[in-house]
This record gives C-alpha cells, sequence and structure tokens, in this order.
C-alpha cells in the first residue's frame, strides 16, 4: 500500500456485529485465560486495540514487529534500558531532544551505563564508537535545529561493529522518512506530536525487527508504559490523516520559511528545506518531504517572548505536531534543563524560535509572523 493508503487502511479491524467499518473499542483489562495460549492484559501490550495501532505504525514504517507505549519517553526509555546493561556503552547524539538528554545524563551514570555524545557527522559517530559499544541512537532531523544525520552511513557503520541502532523519527514521521528501509534496526516516535497530531494525546511507539522488539516489550512489560484502549482508538483515527496532514504541513513550512528566510529582522532561519541548509542534500536523499518543523532566530534587538505575546494566529505552546502553527523558545521548553554553556555550544540561545507549523492558510501563518517584525 501507498502511504496514504495505508495510513487509512493498514491494521484497521471491521467491527463485526452490525457491519461497522471503524475498529470497534474493547476496554477490557480483565481476559479470560482457560483455553488462549497467550496471557492476555493492557501492560503487556498485546490487548486488541493496542495491537491494531501498532500494526499500521509498522506498515507505515515497514517494520516487522512494534509496541505503542504511553509517551514517546516511555518507547525511548524501554528501549536503551532494555538493550544496555552496566559496563555497556551507548553513542548518541549531542543536539537531541532535551528530554532524551536528560534521561541519559542523569540515569545512566547511576545504571553504570558509559556513552558519549558525539556530532551527527559519520567520521564522529565512528569515532566515539568503543569495544563496549552496544547502541547509536540518532535523531533526524534533530529538536530544535534540524540537523541531518546520514542514516543509511550510520546503519552501515553500526552494521560494520554489531552494534544495533535505532533513530527518533519524530519530526520526519514515517509519511517523509523510514528509516528502516535505510538498514537502521529500531525506530521510536514521540506519538504525543504528529502521530497524535491534534495535541490532544500522550503516546509513543518503537518499531523495529521481531527480536530487538520482543527484548524491548519484556523489558516495557517489568516496567509499564502500555497505552490503554481508548488513546490507542484516538491515535489509530488521528493516523488515518497522517499523510494528509504531514504533507500539507511540510508545504506550510517550505513558504513559512522562505517568507522568515527573506525578513531582515530573522538572523537565521533552520529548515532543510532551505539549499542553504547543511543538511539539505542529505534530507532530499533520505526525505520524502523536508517537513514541517523549523526554527529561526530572531535579531538582537528583539525580545523573544514579547514577540511571541504578539503573535495573533500562531499559539505560543510547548510540544508539536498539531493541526495549528505552534511557536516556543527551546531553551525556556525543550532544552530547558539542559545547561546554559551545553545549549550555547550547541547554538540554542535565547533568540531561536522554533515553529510546528500547522494546517492553516500559510498566507495567513506568515502575515502573522511577520506582522510581529515590523
Ligand atoms: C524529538 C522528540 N523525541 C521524543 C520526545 C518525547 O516524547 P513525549 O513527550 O511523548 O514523551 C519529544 C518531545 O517533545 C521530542 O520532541
Amino acid at each position: 500500500m501507498k502511504k496514504a493508503t495505508a495510513s487509512v487502511h493498514a491494521g484497521n479491524v471491521r467491527e463485526r456485529n452490525q457491519g461497522g467499518i471503524n475498529t470497534p473499542i474493547l476496554t477490557s483489562s480483565a481476559f479470560e485465560y482457560l483455553d488462549d495460549t497467550e496471557v492476555r492484559y493492557p501492560r503487556y501490550f498485546n490487548t486488541f486495540n493496542q495491537q491494531v495501532v501498532a500494526r499500521k505504525l509498522c506498515v507505515l514504517e515497514g517494520a516487522e514487529d512494534g509496541l505503542v507505549t504511553s509517551s514517546g519517553m516511555a518507547a525511548i526509555s524501554s528501549l536503551m534500558l532494555a538493550l544496555l546493561h552496566p559496563g555497556e556503552h551507548a553513542v548518541l547524539l549531542e543536539g537531541m531532544y532535551g528530554g532524551t538528554h536528560a534521561l541519559i545524563v542523569n540515569e545512566f551514570r547511576r545504571l553504570g551505563i558509559h556513552y558519549s555524545l558525539s556530532g551527527g557527522a559519520l567520521d564522529e559517530i565512528s569515532a566515539a564508537i568503543r569495544p563496549e559499544t552496544r547502541l547509536v541512537f540518532v535523531e533526524s532531523p534533530t529538536n530544535p535545529l534540524l540537523g541531518l544525520v546520514d542514516l543509511a552511513g550510520v546503519a552501515e557503520l553500526a552494521a560494520a561493529h554489531g552494534i544495533v541502532t535505532a533513530v527518533d523519527g519524530t519530526f520526519a514521521t514515517p509519511i517523509l522518512q523510514n528509516p528502516i528501509g535505510l538498514g537502521i534496526d529500531l525506530v521510536v516516535h514521540s506519538g504525543t506530536k504528529y502521530l497524535g497530531g491534534h495535541s490532544d494525546l500522550c503516546c509513543g511507539a518503537v518499531v523495529g525487527g521481531a527480536g530487538l522488539i520482543d527484548r524491548i516489550r519484556k523489558y516495557a512489560v517489568m516496567h509499564g508504559g502500555s497505552l490503554n484502549a481508548l488513546d490507542c482508538y484516538l491515535l489509530e483515527r488521528s493516523m488515518k490523516t497522517l499523510e494528509l496532514r504531514v504533507r500539507r504541513q511540510s508545504a506550510n513550512a517550505g513558504r513559512i520559511a522562505r517568507a522568515l528566510d527573506e525578513a531582515a529582522a530573522v538572523r537565521r532561519v533552520y529548515w532543510p528545506g532551505l539549499p542553504s541548509h547543511p543538511g539539505h542534500e542529505l534530507a532530499a536523499r533520505q526525505m520524502e518531504d523536508f517537513g514541517a518543523m523549523l526554527s529561526f532566530e530572531l535579531a538582537a534587538e528583539f525580545d523573544p517572548v514579547a514577540y511571541q505575546r504578539g503573535l495573533r494566529l500562531v499559539h505560543p505552546a510547548v510540544s508539536l505536531g498539531g493541526l495549528e502553527t505552534t511557536i516556543c523558545q527551546p531553551v525556556a521548553t525543550s532544552h530547558e534543563k539542559m545547561a546554559p554553556e551545553e545549549r550555547a555550544r550547541l547554538g540554542i540561545g535565547p533568540q531561536l524560535l522554533r515553529l510546528s507549523v500547522g494546517i492553516e492558510d500559510a498566507d495567513e501563518v506568515v502575515e502573522d509572523l511577520l506582522a510581529g517584525l515590523a
């Protein structure tokens, strides 16, 4: 199935009693067991609505198996902690989502897991690999600077050392990027963002080969973090419009990025679709479009908080991937927990604003953003 078709149809199960065309919602948390070969229980990730929505995502990502979790961080922490043991080592990106960074910095040391935070270039990732490295975990595009990582290159590099690879594909969505097809082992998503898509769900997912997912499932079953049936249904319903939303949002982002790029009050725009972006060619190669996230730096004379307060259409809000265009200042939101000197080294300063572009009329969003700069 093509992605537009898979978004609508993949995984769905029709309701048999009355012939309803939507997947029914089965809410039981207690299941008969005498005649079932498998013990069924929501925390085991094996109830009906959990499996239906996981299947839809697996079809879109080209994955064998997957788990839908109660947040993106539940998927990321389950993946990392299932695959890494004390004394082992992981290579991660220095410029990635602040919550993932906080997990590593706070938890890995306590658990005796070693890590290196690398730049996104292949030679930097390669130099960080040690004999005890078991996982290379990257994000592409990265939050908030939209850095690109060569996923096929990472897969090849890690395979030569027998190391598992994982990608946080939240910004790209399965519509625009399929890391498994590029040789990556596992993909995680914060489903709170584009998969949910309406700013009203908190969920996540990890998909990949059956063997690795089985290891992650065993860990996640012990630690909790599954998603309830009603939220699984909402996620399934939202994903039916995923292709439609993401294509429209990406097209809008292009229009907005170009307009901001021409504005004198904007020092720099970070969007992989701009030819000036350092990852432009790589993005064109490994993504189907450039995505709907972009960041920009206001000139020094603008107060970023006052600018956000003055917007009429664009909402200042944390999170991303919804239908509405939202704006945030990463130093106060996604990267608030990162040490200021670390943020400064990565180029995440107070003038940087991140936009999550929605499905509105792009010209009206541009008008709002530029009015505040006039
Ligand atoms: C790229 C990325 N990965 C993971 C997460 C974590 O997802 P959640 O908030 O659903 O736990 C986020 C949240 O902002 C994110 O932006």
